[in-house]
């Protein structure tokens, strides 16, 4: 049985989305999202998609680029995933050398891996000469059979928006994202400072859900917002909730989230989820609020390369 890997071709799509789904099914994966993401990104990213066969079958999956947005050169990243009853035949090896290969000629110094918390996953990760940094949970909210808060009153001064009502003009959006990406704790600190190549890998990402996404406005100005994604069936995911430093500890955050998730679950979305770093104090403490519970840790790994 042969493992071979090699680029991510469009008709591989759907083959993709079901190893995704079943590796990471806390993470909205479709095969419009696989295509658009690797058409659409940015040259510097050195973006690329690998695929493992076992005899003719994609098995496993890994997207390797460079984080062109960090604030550090040399910043490479790689996640590769292998179905469960595939692995232990050199599928994740060989996505991960091919990745490092890559992203070696693409100028990295430093490749960062997502390693599920399980013994299996760090010990492949820890053999391969990667060391463990940051953590963070992903969780998950039943909207089908859960009960979540109920929507609480908006403030004076302050209204509640979806994310559609920007249409016309989505810079306002890009420019909160921009600032409240700056303080979320992680790995490789990121400041999106391209409006075209956010408005091409956000605002007009195939999962990004512009309707269900709450924008709080303070004196007309936006101080919140909570941005959904969605498959278009059951899953709903918080791309990223943000409240612009000087709003911050007054509740929109918990409002914007509120509101969103109360319209997803009228829209037919059960299943929520959100991913935060374990530093992320007050974000994991609006999400127990929620009634998210935890369904999986990922560790940041890093390797130095050369
Ligand atoms: C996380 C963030 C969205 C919170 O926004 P906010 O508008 O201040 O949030 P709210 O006022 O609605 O709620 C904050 C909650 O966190 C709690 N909190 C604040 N600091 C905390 C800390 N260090 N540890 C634990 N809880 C904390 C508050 O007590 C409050 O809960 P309570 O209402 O039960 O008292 C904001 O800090 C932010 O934009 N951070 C940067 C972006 C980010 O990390 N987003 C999440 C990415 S997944």
């Amino acid at each position: 049985m042969t493992v071979i890997v090699r680029d991510f071709r469009p008709p591989d799509a759907e083959a993709w989305t079901r190893v995704r789904r079943t590796s990471v099914p806390y993470l909205v994966s479709t095969p419009e999202q696989v295509t658009h993401d690797l058409a659409h990104a940015h040259p510097d990213r050195h973006y690329r998609l690998l695929v493992a066969e076992r005899d003719g079958e994609i098995i496993g999956t890994a997207q390797a680029g460079i984080a062109h947005e960090g604030k550090e050169p040399g910043q490479g990243f790689c996640t590769p995933h292998v179905l469960p009853g595939h692995t232990g035949h050199g599928a994740g090896s060989l996505l991960l050398s091919t990745a490092e290969e890559h992203l070696a000629q693409a100028g990295a110094t430093v490749v960062h891996a997502w390693v599920l918390d399980r013994p299996e996953s760090l010990e492949f990760a820890r053999g391969r000469g990667y060391r463990p940094g940051r953590s963070a949970h992903f969780q998950h909210l039943d909207l089908a059979g859960g009960a979540l808060p109920p929507l609480q009153e908006v403030p004076a001064g302050a209204e509640l928006r979806p994310g559609s009502d920007f249409a016309d003009d989505p810079r306002p959006l890009f420019d909160a994202d921009a600032q409240v990406t700056l303080d979320e704790p992680t790995d490789i600190p990121t400041e999106p400072a391209d409006y075209e190549d956010w408005l091409a890998t956000v605002w007009r990402h195939p999962t990004f859900d512009a309707a269900l996404t709450t924008v709080a406005l303070v004196d007309g100005r936006v101080a919140a917002f909570s941005a959904a994604g969605t498959d278009g069936d059951r899953t709903y995911s918080s791309n990223m909730t943000g409240t612009l430093r000087a709003f911050r500890g007054r509740g929109l955050a918990k409002l914007a989230k509120n509101d969103s998730l109360h319209r997803a679950r009228a829209a037919g979305y059960t299943d929520a989820y959100t991913a935060n770093d374990t530093g992320n104090g007050p974000m994991l403490a609006i999400n127990k609020w929620f009634g998210y519970t935890v369904c999986a840790t990922e560790v940041r790994h890093a390797r130095t390369l050369g």
